[in-house]
């Protein structure tokens, strides 16, 4: 399964570390558990690109981008919807994992360093399900998980893409990233460890191949480009 994961579709620059083995394992072990949490996500996704045009309704550019963004992220939602549907599963509440809460809390309170922040992460957490749903379209469950995954990765390695994009339009490159290279590692913290439960499972539940060393992210930034 290592040798597996080392397909170039499942590297992505903006991340400190790979996901783990264990973690596809897991995700293959629990299908429907994995596609209620990705619907969950989908929609959380379009929420964060609303709220950053919430939080900043005069920076037009931004509502440019991410009004899309947020359209095309309720798209994938009811896309995962009729999947959900056809297995007769349902979208039922499921328990967030730490990885949302402690991306969240090390966001910075002040301007401008607050959208800085706000714009890595939510592009850290494009990063990762994009990385994610390429080690699925490559080596899913089923057929239809694959295709599935297959479909969405495109664009999801756009939005990641599009955040670094603003970030680095609003803030410059050399702040952008530093920033990311701090981001990075805290992203990678996040997922270290062993999924004691299996219920546990999530699309950002823990599980990454060799944790956060210093000169695993990146230093010349991601770019728009998806992959490294
Ligand atoms: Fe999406
Ligand atoms: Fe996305």
């Amino acid at each position: 399964m290592t040798a597996l994961l080392e397909s170039p579709t499942a590297r992505v620059k903006w991340l400190a570390a790979p996901s783990s083995a264990a973690w596809l394992e897991a995700a293959n072990a629990r299908p429907d558990l994995l596609l209620i949490d990705h619907a969950h996500c989908e929609r959380k996704a379009a929420g964060v690109a609303l709220q950053l045009m919430f939080r900043y309704p005069s920076d037009r550019a931004l509502a440019e981008a991410l009004s899309p963004l947020a359209r095309e992220e309720l798209e994938h939602f009811e896309l995962v919807l009729q999947v959900l549907e056809r297995r007769g599963i349902a979208l039922r509440p499921l328990p967030a994992p730490a990885y949302g809460a402690a991306l969240a809390a090390a966001v910075r309170r002040q301007e401008p360093q607050r959208q800085l922040d706000a714009l890595l992460v939510a592009g850290l957490i494009e990063a990762r399900s994009h990385e994610r749903m390429a080690l699925l379209a490559a080596h899913g469950a089923d057929a239809e998980l694959r295709q599935l995954y297959g479909a969405l990765l495109a664009s999801e390695a756009r939005h990641f893409g599009l955040y670094w994009v603003l970030a680095e339009e609003r803030h410059g490159r050399e702040a952008t990233v530093e920033r990311l290279q701090q981001l990075a590692q805290l992203e990678c913290e996040a997922l270290s460890g062993i999924l004691a439960d299996p219920h546990g499972l999530r699309v950002h539940s823990v599980g990454v191949r060799g944790g956060a060393g210093p000169a695993a992210a990146q230093s010349d930034g991601p770019g728009p480009s998806p992959s490294g």
